[in-house]
């Protein structure tokens, strides 16, 4: 029997605090602005990947999701394999001792623990641990940054999903792609006490995909070219400066009000998009409730392409932030424990 060749990781999800919204080039997954996350701990939302190949499997590459086999001829899975195999084949070319794992089919194994495409950035997680399973499996020399270049051809948040922390993506000038990478503004011990509360409002599969929404907000929302060119750039500058200054209420703001302006660039696109519903804008309500009740901002929602709230706060206004939304919604499932979902410390150490 021939042998088989395994290395398995996990990467956590990341949200978004300036979304990233609009591609000037679909085929890379280059964006038309840059983008701020925090990757959240790995404790919750997360997913974990088994990457293997072997000379005895099917001459097909296979990947199974959920135990769920997935189709893997698209583009963007496609354009991973092909950069991670032409990696290995350039280490095996070098040393001809290493055995020729490039020629060989793969096989990928992937179980996300939270809703896949519901809003809650599985493709980013998704997509970070294939690449980094592969990596692993092919024993790359890659730094996380090369690794998050080829993260973004899968999916453009999967990027960020390769650092810990407060992570930026930096949309990049060049044609090919090779300044679009994500980097680490801060890891997440430098602001240990930022939390992350996930109200999941539907589960269900989300009803425009952010690669259409993104296609048909580009081409038709006239609030789209003063966002990507004008506010984005303005509030990436003063979210990383919140970042460092350990500054809650304008890391709140800030995030906030570009959850609300995504949000109306989505209601702008012709024919409309509603990503958040009802449940989404008590959600919202609940927010300004609280902030409103502490006289400063402690507490900051944002939406990705669909209903569920993420809203950030920090450690020391538990009992204010999340205390508040347990007393309101505690009869419902997934609480797990008294605390928010922590930031992630270090991708790298996973
Ligand atoms: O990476 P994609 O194609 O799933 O797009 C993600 C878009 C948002 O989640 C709405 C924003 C972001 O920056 O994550």
């Amino acid at each position: 029997m021939s042998e088989i060749y395994r290395a398995s990781t996990t990467a956590p999800v990341n949200i978004a605090v300036i979304k990233y919204w609009g591609k000037r080039d679909p085929k890379l997954n280059l964006p038309t602005n840059s983008s701020l996350s925090v990757t959240l701990s790995q404790s919750d939302l997360r997913t974990h990947t088994t990457a293997s190949c072997s000379p005895s499997y099917p001459s097909e590459d296979a990947l199974l999701l959920n135990g769920q086999a997935q189709d893997v001829s698209g583009a963007r899975t496609q354009a991973c394999f092909r950069e991670l195999r032409a990696l290995r084949q350039t280490l095996e070319a070098s040393d001809s001792s290493l055995p020729k794992l490039a020629s060989y089919p793969l096989r990928i194994v992937s179980e996300n623990n939270f809703p896949t495409a519901a809003g809650l950035a599985s493709s980013a997680a998704g997509f970070a641990a294939l690449v980094r399973a592969i990596a692993n499996l092919y024993e790359l020399p890659s730094s996380p940054t090369d690794l998050s270049r080829i993260a973004r051809q899968g999916s453009g948040s999967a990027c960020r999903s390769l650092f810990g922390g407060y992570v930026g993506w930096e949309q990049g000038a060049a044609t090919d792609g090779s300044d679009s990478v994500a980097f680490q503004v801060a890891p997440a011990s430098y602001w240990p006490s930022m939390r992350a509360l996930i109200l999941v409002v539907s589960a269900a599969k989300k009803g425009v995909s952010s690669t259409t929404g993104m296609q048909t907000t580009v081409a038709t929302s006239s609030l789209f070219p003063s966002r990507a060119s004008e506010t984005v750039p303005r509030r990436m500058a003063e979210m990383q400066k919140a970042i460092q200054e350990k500054d809650f209420e304008t890391f709140g703001k800030v995030t906030m009000m570009d959850s609300n302006s995504f949000h109306a660039t989505c209601l702008d696109t012709y024919p409309p998009i509603f990503y958040l519903n009802d449940v989404s804008r008590a959600a919202i309500k609940v927010v300004e409730v609280i902030n409103e009740a502490a006289g400063r901002i402690v507490a900051a929602y944002t939406f990705d392409a669909g209903p569920n709230a993420v809203v950030y706060y920090l450690e020391e206004n538990e009992k204010l932030v999340a205390g508040l939304f347990k007393a309101a919604l505690g009869d419902k499932d997934g609480w797990k424990g008294a605390r928010g979902d922590k930031v992630e410390s270090n991708a790298d150490a996973l």
